[in-house]
């Protein structure tokens, strides 16, 4: 199977919290963050999330589990033939929402990221701080209590990098609890926050 990539740690991530997920790339900050969102399953070891042990959730009941994580992929994931209004309002329709639901919510969201004048477009004319503001408000669309995002500022200019940080402090002031993969020490040094730094595969918690 291969060596573990993580081992050895316990970590709580409280509600409302806000911290970084540091280490050099390979350390296994975007498999820490799959494990949180219950896309892969840990080897061993146990993981609770919400008060409940993931191993005693049955799988049917996961994408429910889901809807209260949001994530943002560091390669933003949005599907190209969709305007920025339909890729953000996706997750909604595919449950089979009634688009007069959430169709207000989902503007109101695009304005809060600062996308108001790009709702009409598709991915292909946005920038990359624009695309992952999108990635951003699909994240938020059903109001996570806990952020997960991966290198989000990994394919944007150091002005841009500030402004998604401005959002996701924003975003926790309101009460989500926030987690940033990243190894961006500039972004980090900025905000004076929790850090878990990954090191060959351990974790050491810096409050
Ligand atoms: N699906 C996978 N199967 C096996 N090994 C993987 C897989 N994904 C990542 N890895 C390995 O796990 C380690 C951690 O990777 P990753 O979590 O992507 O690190 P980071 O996000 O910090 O750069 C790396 O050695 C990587 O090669
Ligand atoms: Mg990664």
């Amino acid at each position: 199977m291969g060596p573990e990539i993580l081992r050895d740690m316990t970590f709580d991530i409280p509600k409302r919290s806000f911290q970084f997920l540091t280490g050099p790339s390979g350390a296994g900050k975007t498999t820490l963050l799959r494990l949180l969102f219950t896309s892969l399953y840990p080897t061993r070891g146990i993981i609770r999330m919400f008060g409940r042990e993931l191993s005693q959730i049955p799988r049917s009941e996961l994408p429910m589990l889901r809807r209260r994580i949001g994530i943002v992929y560091q390669d933003f994931r949005l599907l190209d033939h969709l305007t920025t209004y339909e890729n953000v309002a996706l997750p909604l329709r595919v449950r089979g929402k009634d688009e007069a639901s959430y169709r207000n919510d989902v503007i109101e969201l695009l304005k809060w990221v600062g996308l108001g004048e790009r709702i009409n477009v598709l991915p292909a004319v946005l920038s990359g701080g624009e695309k992952q503001r999108a990635a951003i408000a699909r994240a938020l669309m059903d109001r996570p209590e806990i952020l997960l995002a991966d290198e989000p500022t990994g394919n944007v200019d150091p002005p841009m990098a500030r402004r998604l940080l401005s959002l996701f402090l924003e975003l926790n002031r309101l009460g989500t609890a926030v987690v940033i993969a990243t190894h961006d020490l500039a972004l980090m040094d900025q905000v004076d926050a929790r850090r878990m730094i990954l090191t060959e595969g351990r974790l050491d918690i810096y409050e």
